[in-house]
Parts: structure tokens; sequence; C-alpha cells
């Protein structure tokens, strides 16, 4: 049988980031809280001229001109910040990417899960005919009310898979598990510009989800825990996906402390610790910090654990292919987390006060990303884009 999985991968942030030393002080709050209570330092924040197509368009920048565009006919775009009720940011990323019009563009949708949804359709499309390629890219923005609970665990990125036969980087192998239960832990109707969260009950619907997901892969016949040389969890803050990671070895007789949990995913969680949760992408931050700083992780097995509230999990495999390494850029994604800029909290504040004008009113953006595509201005209802 043909392989099939990830045969690129790269990533995308934004211009400006918050530390969260700089947000514990301004509310009076111990640090340490941040950084060791929920795992993070600092959390992407996007510029003004920055959204998810443009954290999109700017990911899967370098995987075409790599590769080009032959064979690929289907791009998928998972967000649960979605900029229309009807067209697809998909849409707007193809025409960035300047693709070929012979490409279907979808965007998918269920909160921080549907990146995994594109990820297994992807591979139906591949198995019914192995010569496509499919674009997959997870692009959020995570927006909580100020001084809420959620307000710590904000951020935002991208990363865009190229998905394919005879992958150069992740074999998908064997069965999914997967899980739904439905309910209100975190939603976002359609009227409100940031999420209701019921934080102490999300981190249990997470925990439950994730074990039912992993029970369930146990279930279709996947590896057992022993397997697995490396695990990428769902990681609204680094703490959690530690969370995760204990409940499910525990599961299987492992016992870990949490600081064990913490360790065992330290090199997972570098990105994440620092670009705050992206709800669709940081498990692929997982995976891509797995890839680009462990130690030779060639011929491997990797656990995959995705989530998304209200409530869907998947846990899935893939087996690391030799010579992988040649084709990551470890210096592209440090320069995108290390070159941001810090905000302070006063212009943090202001930037997360700004809205898209709701009367179709002309507003243009002041040129601040440094991303190669930007949101140049909303226009009669329309968002306009271009390349920097
Ligand atoms: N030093 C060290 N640790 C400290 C500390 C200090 N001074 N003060 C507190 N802590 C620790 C606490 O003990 C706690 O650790 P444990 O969970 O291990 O007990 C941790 O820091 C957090 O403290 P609190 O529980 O008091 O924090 P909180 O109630 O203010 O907020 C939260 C936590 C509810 C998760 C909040 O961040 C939140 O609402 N986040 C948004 C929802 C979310 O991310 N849920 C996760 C699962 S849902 C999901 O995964 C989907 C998604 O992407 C949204």
């Amino acid at each position: 049988m043909t392989s099939i999985g990830i045969h690129d991968i790269a990533m995308a942030t934004t211009r400006y980031r918050l530390d969260h030393a700089a947000l514990a002080e301004a509310q009076g709050i111990d640090p340490e809280k941040y950084r060791v209570g929920i795992g993070q330092d600092s959390m992407s924040i996007a510029a003004p001229d920055e959204d998810i197509v443009t954290l999109a368009a700017s990911a899967a920048l370098p995987i075409i001109e790599r590769h080009g565009t032959e064979g690929l006919r289907t791009v998928l775009v998972a967000t649960e910040t979605g900029i229309d009720q009807s067209k697809a940011a998909a849409v707007y990323v193809h025409e960035l990417l300047g693709l070929p019009s012979a490409v279907r563009s979808v965007e998918l949708k269920q909160a921080c899960y549907s990146a995994t949804a594109g990820l297994q359709m992807a591979a139906g499309l591949i198995a019914r005919d192995p010569r496509q390629r499919v674009l997959v890219i997870a692009t959020d923005v995570a927006k909580y009310d100020l001084d809420s609970s959620g307000e710590p665990t904000q951020g935002a990125a991208a990363v865009a898979m190229l998905v394919s036969a005879d992958p150069a980087i992740l074999e998908l192998e064997g069965p999914s598990g997967v899980f739904t239960d439905d309910l209100m832990d975190f939603w976002r109707p359609n009227y409100r510009v940031t999420p209701i969260v019921d934080g102490k009950s999300s981190i249990r619907a997470y925990l439950r989800a994730a074990e039912g997901a992993w029970r369930d892969y146990r279930e279709q016949g996947g590896e057992p825990w022993s397997a697995f040389a490396a695990h990428a969890y769902h990681s609204p803050f680094t703490k959690m996906a530690a969370k995760a990671h204990k409940h499910l070895a525990g599961l299987e007789g492992v016992a870990l402390t949490p600081a064990e949990a913490e360790q065992s995913l330290e090199v997972a969680n570098r990105y994440n610790r620092r670009i705050g949760n992206s709800y669709t992408a940081p498990v692929y931050l997982a995976l891509l910090a797995l890839l680009e700083q462990r130690d030779d992780l060639a011929g491997e097995l990797i656990g995959l654990l995705s989530y998304g509230s209200g409530s869907v999990a998947e846990f899935f495999a893939g087996r690391v292919v030799e010579g992988y390494r040649e084709h990551l850029r470890p210096e592209r994604t440090a320069a995108w987390i290390d070159d941001r800029e810090a905000l302070t909290v006063e212009r943090y504040r202001e930037l997360h006060a700004l809205r898209a004008p709701e009367d179709g009113g002309d507003r243009e953006l002041p040129a601040e990303t440094a991303a190669p595509f930007r949101l140049e201005a909303y226009r009669s209802h329309q968002r306009v884009y271009a390349a920097r």
C-alpha cells in the first residue's frame, strides 16, 4: 500500500508578542502562575494588518516555492477564527499563493480539532489518487476577553502541511482513535469576537476526550503506549499538554509525576510555550518542534492527540521518514518566533480593542507586519489583501 503523510511542513506567526511577565506585572499577580502554573512565556499578538489569511498564506509560501503546484488539487484551511460566514478563507489563500484554478478550496471547522480532519481528508483523497497533493493549513488567532481567566492563553500562528504519497517527513501509520461528545466547555456564537469558556470544565472535557480517543485507538488495533518515541498534543497552554500526557500514560499503567510529564514534552512544547494557543495549530507546532529540535527521530513513531472543544478528539500516529531533517527549515521557524517585537501592555490592549468595521465602512490599515502578505484594508464589506 502507498504510504501517505506529511511531505513538507512550515509555520508562521505574528509581528508582535506579549510577554507573560509583563502581563502578570500589569495584573499584579505572581508571574510564576503563568511561567510554571500554565507553562507559558509569551504569546503571539496579531498586528492590525495580520489575520488568519495572512498567517496561512505566509506559512504555506515556502512550501509552494519549494514544490510548485504540480498535483496540488485541494487546499483545506482549518480555523475557528473565521472571517466570513460564507466564503472560505482557503479561497483568499489560494489567490495570495497564486494557485491554479483547478484546485478545490475549502474551510473546515470544529474548534481546535479541524486541521486533523483536514489531514485525514487529505489522506483519503490521496489514497484514491496517489498523484494528488493536498495543502492543509491550520490557522488561528486566539483572543479572549481582557482580564478573563483565558487572557493569558491567547496566541496566534499557522502551520501549513503538504500531504502526499511517499512523504519525505512523516508517514501516517495505523488506525485513528476518534471521540465526539456534545458539550459546552468553550464556544463562540456568531455575534461574539471572543469565546465563552468554562475553564475548569474545559480541562476535564479535554482529558475525557483524550482518554476516549486513546481507548478507541487501542481498540482499533493501534500500537501500545511503549511503541511511541514522542508525543504531540493540542496545547491551549503547555501545562494542559502535560496533564493529558500524564493522564494517558496513567491509563497504560505508567505513573508519571507532573514534573516527569512536563519533562517528556519539553521539546514538543518549545514553540507553543512562546506562541501561546493557536487553536488548530498547536498540535502541529508540537510536531514541528519535535522534528526540528529533537535528536534524530528517523524511523520512530510519534503519537498525536488533537482536541477541539465542544468536543471532538483524535489520537493517531505517524512514523518519521529517514532523511526528514533535510526537508525542514528550523532557522526560518526560529526567525518567525525570535523576531517578534515585544509589546507594552498598553499597546497590547489597544490592539485587543481593534475590530473589523461592521458597517462596511472603508479603513486602510497601517503597514506593520513583517510577513510576506498583509491585510491592506477593509473596503465595501471586503477584506483586501496584498503581497508585501
Ligand atoms: N506559582 C505556580 N503555579 C501557580 C501559581 C503560582 N504563583 N498560581 C497558580 N498556579 C497554578 C495552579 O495551581 C494551576 O495549576 P494546576 O492546574 O496544575 O493545578 C495553574 O497555575 C492555573 O491556575 P488556576 O487554575 O488558578 O488558573 P485560572 O483558573 O486563572 O485559569 C484556566 C486556568 C481556567 C485553564 C484558564 O487559563 C482558561 O480559562 N483558559 C482557557 C480555556 C482553556 O484553555 N482550556 C483548556 C482545555 S480546552 C482546549 O484545549 C480547547 C482550547 O484550545 C481552548
